[in-house]
């Protein structure tokens, strides 16, 4: 059966016989040192049983210990947790309509409630226990995912997700390092590379606008794009400037002097622009867009969300087809195009960043930690805004950094 297993394809379809050794080995001592004992019931974690401002998370010792329900799950212990303003925002209930949905799409839990419930959307840690399908991660591999939404987050000693949505973790970066990049990567990898079609192949002296470049995001795209020979223009605070370019960013436009619609249109035109930052952008950005050329306006900052929030599911998903379909219409009228960008989870993705990160192209910009006592001071900091980087929360015991 170990014979077997190792000659299993990994999940970009190639074979690793080189692993035999690992899971043949007799008594396997992987299977021996746990890092938790199986007949845990609880654990502890930072929890809210409402939405509402900071003081609404409690800090728990009884959580429920999260269980494999299907047999691609892992559970892996947490060593660090980074935030996001997601979890500002989900804290206060936003994306609750929809994320109940994802949770339970069926309506089967019979409590009818998503509470309590843990934030936290970045994870490094170690995996603990795979279910009976998982044949390209085992016990103890270090690993590091960005959490979905609607799954229970990483403020907490174990999570469990899906093998499909971890990676092993770059070996050049302690815990606290890697749960930075998790989620940012996903969501510029998403935005950049599904959405707007850039890869490593074809950015070579692409010209790339970041509206919104100091903060998680931002800081990541920028390091990704430099990575991929793009030319990068970014907007941002002045007191970010030296700091965005200190990461690779070519260009540097201050938005804090005045309409930064201003000095941006004096600039040659931009092949894509991702909009970290959202308001009245759209009104300017798209004209700073090559025409008829395949250019594209990736906007993160959506209303799909809210709508669903305002509107109950159907009627939000209706609106936001509706706003979409009309704005990608009129935009591509004036031969650019118009694109919403999500965050999406994705192991393989994440195996990418993990090459170039272990590569030293890019590296993650940690701009404060915190303990797992001091929580809400982690959460107030990101909610304060003006990021420069992450913000990472350092979980567990064992970490190579703790
Ligand atoms: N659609 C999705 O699935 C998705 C996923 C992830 C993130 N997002 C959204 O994408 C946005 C960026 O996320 P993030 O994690 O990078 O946020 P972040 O870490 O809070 O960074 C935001 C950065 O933007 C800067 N900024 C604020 N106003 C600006 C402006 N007018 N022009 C230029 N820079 C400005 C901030 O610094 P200063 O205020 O000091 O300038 C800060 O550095 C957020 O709105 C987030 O909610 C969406």
């Amino acid at each position: 059966i170990d014979i077997f297993k190792a000659c299993l394809p990994n999940r970009k379809g190639v074979f690793h016989l080189s692993k035999l050794h690992v899971v043949s080995r007799p008594g396997n001592q992987r299977r021996q040192l746990r890092t938790s004992s199986r007949s845990m019931t609880v654990m502890p974690a930072w929890v809210i049983d409402k939405y509402g401002s900071n003081d609404v998370l409690r800090f728990t010792r009884n959580a429920s210990f999260p269980t494999i329900n299907y047999p691609n799950e892992v559970i892996i212990k947490v060593f660090a947790a980074g935030l996001n303003p997601l979890d500002v925002g989900m804290r206060a209930g936003y994306g609750s309509a929809t994320m109940s949905m994802q949770r339970d799409p069926l309506g089967m839990n019979q409590s009818g409630s998503e509470f309590p419930l843990i934030l936290g959307r970045d994870v490094s840690g170690v995996v603990m226990e795979c279910g009976l399908d998982v044949k390209y991660f085992r016990e103890r591999d270090e690993v590091w995912a960005a959490i979905p939404p609607w799954k229970q987050g990483s403020l907490a000693e174990f999570v469990v997700l899906s093998a499909n949505e971890i990676s092993l973790k770059p070996k050049s970066l302690s815990h606290t390092e890697a749960a930075a990049l998790p989620y940012v990567a996903a969501t510029a990898w998403s935005a950049l590379v599904n959405t707007g079609g850039l890869n490593k192949d074809n950015c070579t002296n692409k010209r790339v606008l970041i509206l919104g470049g100091s903060g998680g995001v931002g800081t990541f795209a920028i390091q990704m794009l430099k990575a991929w020979g793009a030319h990068v223009t970014v907007s941002c605070s002045l007191n970010a400037e030296r700091f965005v370019r200190e990461l690779g960013a070519d260009h540097t436009v201050d938005y804090t002097a005045g309409p930064v619609e201003e000095p941006l249109r004096a600039l040659q035109k931009f092949d894509l622009i991702l909009d970290n930052v959202g308001g009245d952008t759209e009104r300017w950005a798209l004209a700073l867009l090559k025409p008829w050329s395949g250019a594209k306006y990736v906007t993160l900052v959506t209303p799909f969300l809210q709508n669903t929030d305002r509107l109950g599911l159907a009627d939000g998903m209706m609106k936001t087809a509706v706003t979409v379909g009309s704005k990608a219409l009129k935009h591509l009228m004036n031969g650019v195009h118009y694109r919403w960008g999500f965050f999406a989870p994705s192991g393989p993705a994440l195996d990418e960043v993990r090459d170039m990160v272990d590569a030293g192209q890019i590296r993650p910009v940690v701009e404060e930690t915190f303990s797992f006592s001091q929580v809400p001071a982690a959460m107030e900091k990101v909610e304060k805004g003006h990021a420069r980087g992450k913000t990472v929360v350092q979980v567990g015991q064992g970490g190579d950094d703790l």
